[in-house]
């Protein structure tokens, strides 16, 4: 007994003292989660935010709620908030969607975040959707990060997890993700350009709804053959590549803020120009500025002016040029240009009376994509020009100076700039068809006051003297470039495995690709003459395409098959449905499309309700795009394809509207038998040329004949066969035909505003291209002159 108080107090004293401990650490520990909590849980289950206002971060830098997108809309998002004037909004949800009005509201409740858009039909729309998960509280942390937590503070979702256009400080991105532009600083919609990080290690730029091959890539980080899978942002703005499993393997893109203090916030954007820009924010000074830029220059950035255009500078500002003799196509520098005169890149036995072809010069602009091979060491730029003016598929030739090489290429020309480089000069050759004062076929063709003067000495003189000047000065930068893209093409190449060729030529699929990418051939969006067609999504690229499974086939070898798709695949033609690849496995044969979605020209001409067919001039537009499309088809030098079955359910529109001939150059895969005949098959009687009932040859003339037919049936928006017409109407052409011979050509006005020039030159070439005698219709090169109102039109004869 009196040896246990003497014994006891010290243990007792130390199992006192561990328990005073132990409580301690547990209280303290308990405070602190009980504090980090809260911290967490800013948000409540069932709060509600109106377009008025939003869920700020502790430091009051980040707000979480609606922002203002176009007039009195709005998105929801998170902005950043410089100073009491200047927000940047660096995260928007559903960007794609539309935007939503004053009167919505967002609420935090059980199943997540819910957009509640107030209008009549009560309809809600999702934006996170986290179903059973218990949620428990949401948090708009001072990282920029919104998340939602459940109660064990767990995150459940978190908006880091799905960059738009900006990467902060601790987010990432992951493998196979890609950061994609807004269309400009006021519309966070998706844009043009996206920041990929490839599976392979590589991070590249590329504009968006384009390959992922060295032919598009503007940047890359050239880091493919490295272990990184992984695109972070560090507290002192280092922008580095890591390796999820093992983060000692980094690579540092850039070299990071030197005048860095803990109250600098860091972000990365690609901008709506296609550049990626670091900044550094100082939340004290409430001051930004860019700390780093990929990639060098605007201009480096593929895409970034329209087709046929070039990038370049004025005054320091990026804008984009129309080459020589060129227009813009509207006001949007994206819409690129397009030729002010009639081409006639193929000078066939009896234009040279009718038309020549010269070159306008241009000195350094690079066209990065098509080029044709480049021929090796030729000895001038004379026969650098001369070998472009003989060759029918180049439009543009560039002529290297250092060492005589001369790339050729066909329109269109694309991701084009001026470069501001000394290494490599060169001169830049266009292709101009110039009218002579002749008469061909009975027409008078006069030359269009459009048409581009003749090319002067003196500008000539000017264009050489600068180039001289500029050929010394410009040498050492485009052997950079040069080798810079040399080497970068490389690197991208090895790793995606998509060749150049692959861009210019169509792509062989395998079956099960393409059953993979119509899921099944799940949705059918038409049936033609040649087989079915449906709908797909390409899973390498998530572009939509069409995908024709072709029926009544010539059983021919797999190498004529193939030549025969290269051969479609090689004709680019903006009035040409593109054919991006085919499938050729066993029997089946199939061929890919880009997808047209805006339907076929039957569809939007033969519409019932006449209030809802396109304008007048519309249409017109309409009938030049097809004329052009066939016109291209004939002169294709290599080999004149007739298409044999022109009508408006061959004629697609792109979401842009402009009309593309599909099924082209399939005539020849059918069976020798059905080749004369598929069309009177499929009841298509109307548009076929008298030749195909008689023994005469089938020549480009035969489709002369369909198009007069298409032309009327544009003109007039109804088909040329409609039973429930008037007797005499029944058959348009005929009908038109009377009329006009009759001179009753207001017997024929429709109930619209029609330009009457326009009309009656278009009525007189419908007719002219419906003549009996094949050898009556004009050329599609002279049907395009007569409809632009290049040439008088003669009065057609009686077919
Ligand atoms: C925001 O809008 C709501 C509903 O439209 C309104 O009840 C509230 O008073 C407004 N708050 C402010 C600060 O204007
Ligand atoms: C934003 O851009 C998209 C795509 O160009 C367009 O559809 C949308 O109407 C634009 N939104 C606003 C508010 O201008
Ligand atoms: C910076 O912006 C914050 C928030 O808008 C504002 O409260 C503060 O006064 C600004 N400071 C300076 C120096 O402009
Ligand atoms: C907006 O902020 C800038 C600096 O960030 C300042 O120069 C300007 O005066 C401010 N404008 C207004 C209207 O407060
Ligand atoms: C917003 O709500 C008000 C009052 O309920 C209504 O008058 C107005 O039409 C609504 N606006 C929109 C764009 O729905
Ligand atoms: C990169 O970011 C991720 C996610 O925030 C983080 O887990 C990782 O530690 C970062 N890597 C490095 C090297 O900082
Ligand atoms: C991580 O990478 C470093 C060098 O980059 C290497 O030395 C180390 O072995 C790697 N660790 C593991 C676990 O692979
Ligand atoms: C990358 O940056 C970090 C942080 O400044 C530095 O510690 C590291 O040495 C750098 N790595 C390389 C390879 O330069
Ligand atoms: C661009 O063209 C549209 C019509 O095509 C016109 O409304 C608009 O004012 C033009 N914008 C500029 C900047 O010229
Ligand atoms: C066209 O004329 C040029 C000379 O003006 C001549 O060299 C060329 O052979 C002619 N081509 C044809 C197809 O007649
Ligand atoms: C064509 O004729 C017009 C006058 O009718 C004349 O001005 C023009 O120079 C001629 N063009 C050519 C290429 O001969």
């Amino acid at each position: 007994m009196p040896n246990r108080p003497q014994s006891s107090p010290f243990p007792n004293m130390l199992l006192f003292m561990f328990f005073l401990i132990l409580q301690t650490l547990d209280s303290e520990s308990a405070a602190a989660a009980a504090a980090a909590l809260k911290a967490n849980c800013q948000i409540n289950l069932d709060s509600t935010l109106f377009t008025n206002s939003s869920w700020l971060s502790p430091s009051g830098r980040f707000a979480f709620g609606f922002y203002p997108e176009g007039s009195d809309s709005f998105k929801v998002g998170i902005q950043l908030i410089e100073s009491p004037n200047k927000t940047t909004v660096i995260w928007t949800s559903n960007r794609d969607d539309s935007p939503v009005s004053k009167n919505a509201t967002l609420k935090f409740g059980e199943g997540g975040l819910k957009l509640l858009l107030a209008t009549s039909q009560g309809e809600d729309q999702n934006i996170v959707n986290l179903g059973q998960t218990s949620v428990y509280c949401a948090s708009m942390l001072d990282s920029g990060n919104f998340v939602i937590y459940d109660n064990k503070n767990t995150v459940l979702w978190q908006t880091f997890n799905y960059p738009t256009d900006t990467l902060m400080v601790g987010q990432v991105l992951r493998s196979e993700t890609e950061l994609i532009s807004s269309v400009s600083e006021m519309n966070h919609s998706s844009g043009r350009f996206r920041l990929l990080m490839q599976f392979d290690g590589n991070l590249v730029m590329y504009p968006v709804e384009t390959d992922d091959n060295a032919v598009n890539a503007y940047w890359a980080s050239n880091t493919e053959s490295g272990p990184y899978d992984n695109l972070n942002l560090s507290q002192d703005g280092i922008l580095f590549l890591t390796n999820y499993y093992n983060e000692s393997q980094r690579q540092n893109l850039t070299q990071g803020d030197q005048s860095y203090n803990p109250n600098t916030i860091h972000l990365a954007r690609l901008e709506p120009n296609g550049m990626l820009y670091l900044y550094a924010y100082d939340s004290l000074k409430n001051t930004s500025k860019v700390i780093d830029k990929f990639p060098d220059d605007e201009c480096l950035v593929k895409g970034v002016c329209g087709l046929n255009s070039y990038c370049t500078f004025s005054g320091g500002k990026q804008v984009c040029m129309c080459l020589p003799d060129f227009d813009k196509i509207s006001n949007d520098t994206q819409a690129g240009c397009h030729r002010n005169f009639i081409s006639t890149a193929c000078l066939g036995v009896g234009d040279n009376d009718t038309y020549y072809n010269t070159m306008d010069d241009l000195e350094n602009v690079q066209g990065f994509t098509e080029l044709l091979p480049a021929t090796t060491k030729l000895t001038s730029k004379d026969d650098c020009r001369q070998s472009c003016l003989d060759d029918c598929n180049c439009d543009i030739a560039i002529y290297h100076e250092n060492d005589g090489r001369c790339s050729k290429q066909s329109l269109p020309l694309k991701y084009a700039s001026k470069t501001t480089d000394t290494t490599d000069p060169n001169i830049v050759f266009i292709k101009r068809t110039v009218h002579r004062n002749t008469t061909v076929q009975g027409l008078d063709v006069v030359p269009r006051t459009v048409i581009k003067k003749e090319l002067s000495g003196a500008p000539l003189i000017v264009i050489v003297a600068v180039v001289s000047g500029l050929i010394i000065s410009n040498l050492v930068f485009v052997f950079i470039v040069f080798k810079f893209q040399v080497v970068m093409c490389r690197m991208i190449w090895r790793s995606k495995e998509l060749a150049l060729t692959d861009e210019i030529a169509p792509r062989s699929f395998s079956y099960y690709e393409l059953y993979e990418a119509t899921e099944g051939y799940k949705e059918e969006v038409g049936k033609g003459a040649f087989g079915t067609v449906f709908k797909g999504t390409l899973t390498s690229t998530r572009k939509l395409v069409a995908v024709k499974r072709l029926e009544k086939v010539v059983e021919e070898g797999e190498r004529e098959f193939q030549t025969e798709m290269k051969a479609i695949g090689r004709t680019h033609h903006r009035n040409l449905v593109r054919l991006l690849g085919y499938c050729n496995e066993g029997s089946n044969r199939l061929l890919v499309y880009e997808f047209m979605s805006n339907g076929s020209l039957a569809d939007i001409i033969f519409k019932p309700d006449h209030q809802n067919r396109p304008s007048w001039k519309e249409r017109f537009r309409i009938a030049l795009d097809v004329a052009r499309g066939i016109h291209y088809l004939h002169e294709d030098c290599e080999r004149h394809i007739i298409h044999c079955d022109i009508k408006p359910q061959n004629i697609l529109m792109d979401e842009n509207w402009t009309a593309k001939i599909s099924d082209f150059g399939l005539a020849k895969l059918l069976m020798p038998t059905q080749t004369r005949t598929f069309t009177g098959i499929r009841g298509t009687r109307g548009y076929l040329a008298p030749e195909w009932h008689k023994n005469t040859p089938i020549t480009v003339k035969t489709d002369v004949y369909s198009f007069g037919i298409v032309l009327l049936e544009i003109l007039f928006c109804r088909k040329n066969m409609e039973l429930e017409a008037e007797a005499d109407q029944i058959i348009l052409s005929e009908w038109v035909c009377s009329c006009y011979l009759a001179g009753e050509l207001e017997k024929l006005m429709l109930d619209e505003e029609v330009d009457m020039v326009e009309f009656a030159r278009a009525l007189k070439v419908a007719l002219w291209c419906i003549q009996t005698d094949p050898t009556q219709r004009p050329s599609m090169k002279n049907v395009i002159i007569m409809l632009e109102g290049c040439a008088e039109i003669s009065s057609p004869p009686r077919p």
